[in-house]
């Protein structure tokens, strides 16, 4: 039950997970739970020893579940529905590896995977766990600088990529968009594997490789056996700097807890068919697409295609109905696209849901009004869970395999076993109940939360453990209600949420700044009926200057979308006077966003000049179109 079991996890953190650990493999098992030499971070496992591909394939097979179905790739965008059993898939891991190895790649070698919404994305990432390599994902949306950041800090021996990833409107060939960041990186791999695409194929280069031949040639390996806290990925993710943050995720902490979540939290269980529809790219693809379900031996769906449009607003129900989905894990900005288009739920009603029990939802708060739309069409309960892509598993959530609850709206239920979550104020005292502050969780941070940032333990410590000592510190805000219940209410940093997307809005300054016609700027995120937040940009010409306000707008977006990527969606920007500043010179971004939200907000005392602020308000609340008249 859910009060024992939360209780003995923070009074015998050790004991807990070491029981836990008993559902993997190790190649030594652990005897220690935590090591606390590196404190204040912890790393699990210390003498443990295993192989998280064989723990996620192998394993299921040597079981005598082979056969079984470990993942089901439906793709809207080619028209094709592939299937691979457990021993298939082990089987194109072990050749895969066998591939990376002929490439020189070894244990502790780092490839860079930069492919869509297609099963070699999950056979790259197992196969590099084969070997011990450590993988970094990045996400499609991402311009050629992004990459070529990434690359640079990762330093990969090889990278992995396909011709083209499929959006509705358009195809986006990433072979130019590797080519451009190779020539501004210092870093450069030995080769790029690429896996050829009908729809748009690339011509391959001296270093190039295509994916088929390689693997031709290759022969299959067994799997490694490596450390628990030796690294399994690096997952770079937006802060508040434009520098992205290299999250390291260890092996043998990740295998415990993700397969622990998926019956605590989840109640999915071996044989189950699950689908977290997200991009390989995010957390939730790491932890949820790929990993979870087959270290615990269930199916993975992995859906290349989006919420509406691929071909209509019908196309998750028909996935669910057509492979069975017992559980699935979305974005509400997904839901919200689907509600918008069919309202009424009319393509609902076209398929056989009977199977599908919960739908979970995170990664953005879940407002109230598409809990309730989608309570009432689905009539399965609607889950609201919180978590980060450094936690890497559930921090709070209604923990349907070991204790269902009771759902309050707007809430994201408990705090998980494991997850010490108190509210403190700005001098780290406990808040009452009601009482909103800053969401931390007490150390040490349970298996599965990063150990450390890739290359950087100052940065890690200065980030997430210097604010509160002896906390970790998650950069949301939140209550706890008298119930125990969390409410997360938004970021406390200049993170936003887009369509579910984590990105910086001081990266998206830096490249403002960037123009020669812009003296300061401040970019907010804004509330958006669809996406969640959607940045806005606000700047300042430098004196003198004399521009056309209207090309300017256009070329400070263009510059947005190269330099960050489309996944911005950076629309928005409005010329203005005057910046509002505090006396030592900060822009007040946080007052900005909650006028613009629509707020009754005090004006801070530490204000520098209050009539620039009030100039500001007519601008900041209205629409984009009235703002640029307004400003
Ligand atoms: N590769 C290249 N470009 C991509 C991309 C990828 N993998 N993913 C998105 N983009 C591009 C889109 O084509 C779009 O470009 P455009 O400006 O030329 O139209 C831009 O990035 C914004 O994309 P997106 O955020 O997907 O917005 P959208 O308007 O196309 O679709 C939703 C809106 C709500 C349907 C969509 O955002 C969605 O499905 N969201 C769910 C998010 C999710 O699963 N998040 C994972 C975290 S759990
Ligand atoms: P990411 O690292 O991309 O998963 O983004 C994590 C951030 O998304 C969190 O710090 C929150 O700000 C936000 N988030 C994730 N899940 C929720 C949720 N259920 N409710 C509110 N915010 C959420």
């Amino acid at each position: 039950m859910y009060s024992e079991s939360y209780q003995r996890s923070l009074e015998d953190p050790e004991g807990f997970w070491l029981e836990a650990a008993q559902a993997v493999d190790w190649t030594r098992p652990p005897t220690r739970g935590m090591d606390s030499a590196h404190a204040p971070s912890h790393r699990w496992f210390p003498d443990g020893e295993l192989n998280t591909a064989f723990n996620a394939l192998d394993r299921h097979v040597r079981d005598g579940n082979g056969d079984r179905p470990a993942l089901i790739w439906d793709s809207p965008v080619t028209n094709t529905v592939r299937r691979y059993t457990f021993a298939e898939l082990r089987d194109e891991v072990a050749r895969f590896a066998g591939a990376l190895v002929s490439l020189g790649v070894g244990k502790g070698d780092r490839v860079l995977v930069y492919l869509p919404v297609v099963p070699e994305a999950a056979i790259a990432m197992l196969a590099c766990a084969r070997i011990g390599a450590v993988h970094s994902v990045v996400f499609g949306g991402f311009a050629p600088k992004e990459l070529a950041a990434r690359i640079d800090h990762a330093e990969p021996k090889v990278i992995v990529a396909a011709s083209c990833g499929i959006e509705p409107t358009r195809i986006v060939e990433y072979k130019p968009i590797i080519d451009e960041a190779l020539r501004g990186t210092t870093h450069q791999p030995d080769t790029v594997v690429v896996l050829q695409r009908d729809r748009a194929r690339a011509e391959l280069g001296e270093r190039d490789v295509d994916w088929a031949a390689l693997v031709a040639a290759a022969s299959p390996v067994d799997p490694v056996p490596v450390a628990a806290t030796d690294p399994l990925y690096i997952l770079y993710t937006s802060g508040t700097t434009g520098r992205p943050k290299g999250v390291v995720r260890d092996t043998g902490g990740h295998a415990v807890a993700l397969a622990w979540s998926m019956h605590a939290v989840y109640d999915v269980h071996p044989g189950d068919v699950w689908w977290a529809a997200s991009d390989i790219g995010w957390i939730v693809g790491h932890s949820y697409m790929v990993y979870a379900p087959l270290l615990i031996g269930a199916t993975t769906v992995m859906y290349e295609g989006k919420p509406v449009g691929t071909p209509d607003a019908g196309a998750f129900w028909r996935v669910i109905a057509e492979h069975g989905v017992k559980a699935l894990f979305v974005a509400p900005t997904a839901l919200r696209a689907i509600k918008r288009v069919d309202p009424d739920g009319l393509e609902l009603a076209k398929h056989d849901l009977s199977r599908f029990a919960t739908l979970f939802m995170a990664g953005e708060r879940l407002d109230p009004e598409t809990y309730h739309w989608a309570r009432e069409k689905l009539g399965t309960p609607v889950i609201d869970h919180w978590w980060q892509t450094e936690t890497g598993w559930p921090m709070a959530a209604n923990p349907r395999g070991l204790e269902p609850m009771p759902v309050k709206p707007g809430s994201v239920t408990k705090p998980v076993p494991g997850w010490d979550v108190r509210i403190l104020d700005k001098a780290g005292e406990r808040l009452p109940p009601g009482r909103e502050g800053a969401i931390a969780v007490k150390l040490p941070l349970p298996p599965g939360s990063l150990p450390t940032l890739w290359q950087d333990d100052e940065r890690y410590r200065e980030a997430y453990l210097s604010r509160y000592d002896g906390y970790y510190l998650t950069g949301d805000s939140g209550y706890l209600d008298e119930d125990g219940y969390l409410f997360v209410m938004g970021r406390t940093d200049d993170v936003i949420n887009v369509a579910g997307h984590r990105l910086s809005t001081g990266a998206m300054e830096a490249v403002l700044a960037a123009h020669p016609a812009v003296a300061e700027c401040a970019v907010i995120g804004i509330r958006d009926q669809l996406k969640g937040q959607l940045p806005r940009g606000f700047v300042v010409l430098k004196s003198g200057v004399e521009v056309d306000e209207e090309a300017l707008r256009a070329e400070l977006v263009a510059m947005v979308r190269r330099d960050i990527g489309p996944v911005a969606a950076f629309r928005d920007v409005t010329v203005v006077e005057a910046l509002p500043k505090t006396r030592s010179g900060k822009i007040l971004r946080k007052t900005m966003r909650r006028i613009a939200d629509g707020r009754d907000e005090p004006v801070p005392s530490t204000i520098e000049d209050p009539d620039v602020l009030e100039a500001l308000k007519a601008v900041l609340r209205g629409t984009p179109a009235e703002q640029r008249r307004a400003a």
